[in-house]
């Protein structure tokens, strides 16, 4: 045991999340990296070693699975410092073609999972009266054809974010959200070539981002110094949500 300030990140496996691992690790962090792959932990600890660093495979949709993680974590550390949502999906399609079963699927681990999070965080940081909480939501909280149903998710997590925000104020605790644009990651190595060659073209910067990109905001806001910062949306997008001439 140390005495380092103690960070859960969900999605740590790949992509955001493991650059979001690395760069808290690298700030003094002892790291909890939290996803529901078997294999997560095996290239996260050949890239990331394992003096700050705990591989926990779970589901934050499951909530006594969640609870379970937060009563664990107070009874080894006595203290959790931050907590970033990251873990999330995408089961794209026009509404006309989207199944019931992909709006719940991304409802519940982008919303659902994120609040359960929220939630056994919010009651750590409020009796502890500290913490970080970051929500990664995503520019197309503002609207994305084909994302009826991602859109809506990161949408209820900036609102999720704000009245958070509000309610653990007076608890010195700082709630806020990050907004990735089109960031190179698993998730984005996905789509058709032409797809993204289009949405990198629909860019100010005409780049993708890269997940260290977001990590460096994460940290930023994880971090101590930033008690006056709070319910924000902080858009990492080359400049997308500017939102003129597209
Ligand atoms: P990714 O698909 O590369 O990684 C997501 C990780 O979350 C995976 O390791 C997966 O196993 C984990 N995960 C999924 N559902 C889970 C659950 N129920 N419980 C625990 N772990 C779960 O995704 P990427 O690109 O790194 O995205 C991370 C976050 O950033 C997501 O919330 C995504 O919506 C958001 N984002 C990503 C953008 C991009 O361009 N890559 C743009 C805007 C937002």
């Amino acid at each position: 045991m140390n005495n380092k300030p103690v960070a859960i990140v969900t999605g740590a496996a790949k992509g955001i999340g493991k650059a979001i691992c690395a760069r808290l690790i690298k700030n003094g962090f002892n790291v909890i990296a939290v996803d529901m792959d078997p294999d997560g932990a095996s290239g996260l600890f050949t890239e990331l070693g394992n003096d700050s660093l705990e591989y926990h495979k779970m589901n934050i949709c499951e909530e006594l699975k969640v609870k379970e993680l937060f009563a664990e974590l107070m009874a080894r550390y006595g203290r959790i410092d931050a907590v970033v949502n990251n873990a999330g999906i995408i089961r794209d399609n026009m509404i006309w073609n989207m199944s019931v079963d992909d709006f719940d699927a991304v409802i519940n681990v982008n919303l659902k999972g994120t609040w359960l999070m929220c939630r056994e965080a919010a009651i750590v940081m409020k009796a502890q009266k500290s913490g970080r909480i970051v929500n990664i939501a995503s520019r197309a909280w503002l609207g994305n054809r084909g994302q009826s149903n991602y859109s809506a998710s990161k949408a209820g997590v900036v609102a999720l974010t704000r009245v958070l925000a509000l309610e653990l104020g007076k608890y010195n605790v700082c709630v806020n959200a990050v907004a990735p644009g089109l960031i190179d990651t698993p998730l984005t190595q996905k789509l058709e070539k032409d797809v993204l060659q289009q949405l990198i073209n629909a860019q100010p910067s005409k780049s993708m981002g890269s997940p260290d990109d977001v990590a460096n905001t994460v940290a930023f806001l994880a971090s101590a110094h930033t008690q006056f910062i709070t319910g924000q949306t902080i858009y990492v997008d080359g400049g997308k949500s500017i939102g003129a001439n597209m």
